[in-house]
């Protein structure tokens, strides 16, 4: 008997070999015995590895395959038979005329196959679909949306709107960036360019930071590590590869090669939208024109939002400055920013302007040979911010205590063991990041004295209004509406107050934005003039014609400068110092990109045009300004901004 057995066996065996043997010869061919094109399957596995893939996500999969396979093609999710159409007309007629007999979605492959209560909408089918869809479609009649309104706006303004900001954002992004933790973008321009290189200038990124639910961070904790540093590269973007937990950190934090100038670089590279990280913060890079148009302009109110330095909290507070605030936190520092720089506040602060701008040109006539005009244009816009934005009437040029300090903050490469932990853990709590900012703090450390030399003036410039001083500066602007901190309940909702607080950052960041910027567009736009004698000799006329027809300078007719608005905006967009090259075709519209675009645009630009227009005026009106052995090339350093390291230059008495 056991025998016979044996017997059986050893025929019942190769036969089954057999069955299978033809059975997996067949299978897999299903699509093309109907002649359709497709990649070819793997045997058992069919095309599982290439639409299973974590690096590259199945829809991009399917987009080359359409390319390579044309409008209708098939491939095989293990030995599913999958076809995919392209054909509108056919969609049409699938998802519209023939629904009925196309309603079936494809179930993922651990669904059962027959509709049970656990069948959800999105597999369900026939009758049971018909049913869930009903019950489903109450929840989004306009009266339900209605309803739900309030809720919707609240979130999105509180910065976690996940579902709302993913319904929200232009399609573009959404196909490409967001299929589903992304929950903002933050904008946040860092656009500097070179000028040994200007038509690359043209190429210069925009960068937008895109933050991630932490939320899901935290619950993804075990796998967390091993994952990260991958989000970008799943949906399919190109970029520089990150190490492991430091990303791409030493690379954009590095002072000899300036953030701006690598991520030009890798945009070349890695083409018009790509991403970096910065420890594990994924930021998207994008310099293509209509979309930084559609981010800036059109979806302010989703892309609203700038990047904000590692250390800063999560969540607005009172420390939060102006460049970094979101929602309505930002709008209402903007509302009390925007009053310092009226035609009016402006017109206020003009004495001060040109007194500055007198001393400096002075100052730079005493000094025989060649002279480094950064160095005085630093001490330039220093000079009149304190004075105008701080009430600092007593500072004094060339001996300015916060010179040192701001060149130090702005100059210095940005790496610091403490900022780099926030870098490298961003799903640390913000009480965590308040005291390690407190461990940073007790370091010597630039930034940290000059919170404390700040707190010193606002204290001196409160004791000299109680006293009756009658000066009327920014700072002012802010002191009149301030508030004490607890006598405001939810201080983002008082409307018409600042806490002490929210103006002491709001002074720090005027200080720090109205001094690099300005130097460095003047001491780059010296650096042009020596370079092009025939633009300057062109200004000089202006100049010479402006002074002529007005014995005193008045701020209403400086807007008759015509030609030196071109050259400050032309030198503007060869350096740009936080903007957006454009396509070499763009080029008028890009020369306006310098300031940004869209509600966020700079908010001292007038400011900053006054300032360069006036000094330019006394300058050019003694000298002329040639090149030397030293002037090229100019050579950049910096971290997040980008300086030139000196620009040398001869003063000719005219
Ligand atoms: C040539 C000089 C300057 C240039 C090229 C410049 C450029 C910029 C750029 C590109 C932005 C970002 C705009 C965006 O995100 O779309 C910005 C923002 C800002 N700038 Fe300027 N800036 C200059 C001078 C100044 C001055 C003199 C001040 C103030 C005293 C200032 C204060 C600010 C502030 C407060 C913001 C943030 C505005 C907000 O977020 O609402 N800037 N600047």
């Amino acid at each position: 008997m056991s025998c016979c057995w044996h017997f059986i066996l050893l025929l019942a065996l190769p036969a089954l070999f057999l069955a299978l043997c033809v059975y997996y010869s067949r299978v897999n061919r299903k699509l093309a015995s109907r002649r359709l094109p497709g990649p070819q399957p793997e045997l058992l596995f069919g095309n599982l590895r290439e639409v299973w893939s974590y690096d590259k996500p199945r829809s991009l999969v399917l987009r080359d395959w359409s390319k390579k396979y044309g409008k209708i093609y098939g491939f095989y999710e293990g030995q599913r038979p999958f076809i995919v159409v392209s054909d509108y007309a056919m969609i049409n007629e699938i998802l519209v005329k023939q629904h009925k007999n196309f309603g079936a979605r494809a179930r993922f492959i651990m669904q059962e196959r027959k509709d049970g209560p656990d069948t959800k909408i999105t597999e369900a089918r026939g009758h049971h679909w018909k049913r869930l869809r009903t019950f489903g479609s109450m929840a989004f009649t306009p009266k339900a949306l209605r309803n739900t309104f309030a809720t919707v706006e609240d979130s999105a303004t509180r910065d976690s709107a996940l579902d709302y900001a993913l319904v929200r954002c232009f399609r573009f992004a959404t196909i490409l960036l967001m299929s589903q933790k992304m929950i903002c973008f933050e904008v946040f321009a860092t656009v500097k360019s070179q000028i040994e290189n200007p038509p690359n200038v043209h190429d210069a990124p925009l960068v937008i930071k895109c933050v991630w639910n932490e939320e899901s961070s935290g619950t993804q904790h075990n796998n967390y590590y091993s994952r990260v540093n991958r989000k970008l590269a799943s949906r399919g973007l190109p970029g520089p590869s990150p190490e492991l937990l430091f990303g791409n950190l030493r690379e954009v934090w590095s002072y000899d090669k300036p953030r701006s100038l690598v991520l030009r670089d890798w945009s070349k590279k890695y083409g018009k939208i790509y991403g970096f990280y910065e420890g594990q913060r994924p930021f998207i890079v994008v310099s293509d024109f209509a979309m930084i148009n559609e981010i800036l302009v059109k979806q302010h109110e989703n892309f609203g939002a700038r990047a904000r330095f590692v250390m800063q909290e999560r969540k607005d507070g009172p420390d939060t400055k102006i460049t970094e605030a979101r929602g309505h936190h930002w709008k209402r520092l903007r509302t009390f920013g925007s009053m310092a720089f009226t035609p009016k506040a402006l017109r206020n602060t003009f004495a001060t302007v040109e007194d500055s701008a007198t001393r400096v040109v002075d100052e730079m006539e005493r000094r025989q040979g060649e002279v480094d005009m950064l160095e005085y244009f630093q001490e330039y816009t220093l000079d009149v911010i304190c004075k105008i934005a701080l009430g600092m009437r007593d500072v004094q040029m060339f001996n300015n205590e916060y010179l040192d300090v701001c060149r130090d903050i702005l100059s210095r490469p940005i790496r610091h063991p403490i900022f780099a932990l926030s870098a490298l853990f961003p799903a640390l709590g913000d009480a965590i990041r308040a005291e390690l900012m407190a461990l940073a703090s007790r370091i010597p450390n630039k930034f940290f004295k000059l919170m404390s030399m700040m707190q010193q003036t606002i204290e001196k410039r409160k004791f000299e209004r109680q006293i009756g001083d009658s000066e009327r500066d920014f700072i002012d602007i802010f002191l009149d509406a301030e508030i004490d901190d607890s006598e405001v309940e939810e201080r983002h909702n008082s409307e018409r107050k600042l806490s002490s607080n929210e103006i002491f950052f709001q002074c720090i960041t005027f200080l720090l934005a109205g001094f690099d910027t300005t130097s460095n567009s003047l001491a780059y736009l010296t650096h042009f003039l020596s370079n092009h004698p025939d633009v300057q000799q062109k200004l000089i006329d202006e100049v010479d014609a402006f002074l002529a027809e007005n014995e005193t300078i008045e701020v209403d007719k400086l807007a008759d400068l015509k030609y030196m608005d071109a050259v400050i905006k032309e030198s503007l967009r060869h350096y740009p110092l936080g903007s957006v090259w454009l396509e070499p075709t763009d080029r008028p519209r890009a020369a306006f990109q310098s300031f940004g675009e869209g509600p966020r645009i700079c908010l001292g630009m007038r400011l900053a045009y006054l300032e360069e227009k006036v000094v330019l005026l006394k300058l050019l009106s003694r000298f002329r300004i040639e090149k030397t052995t030293s002037t090229n090339p100019i050579k950049l350093v910096g971290s997040i901004t980008v300086s030139p390291e000196r620009v040398m230059v001869k003063l000719m008495k005219r």
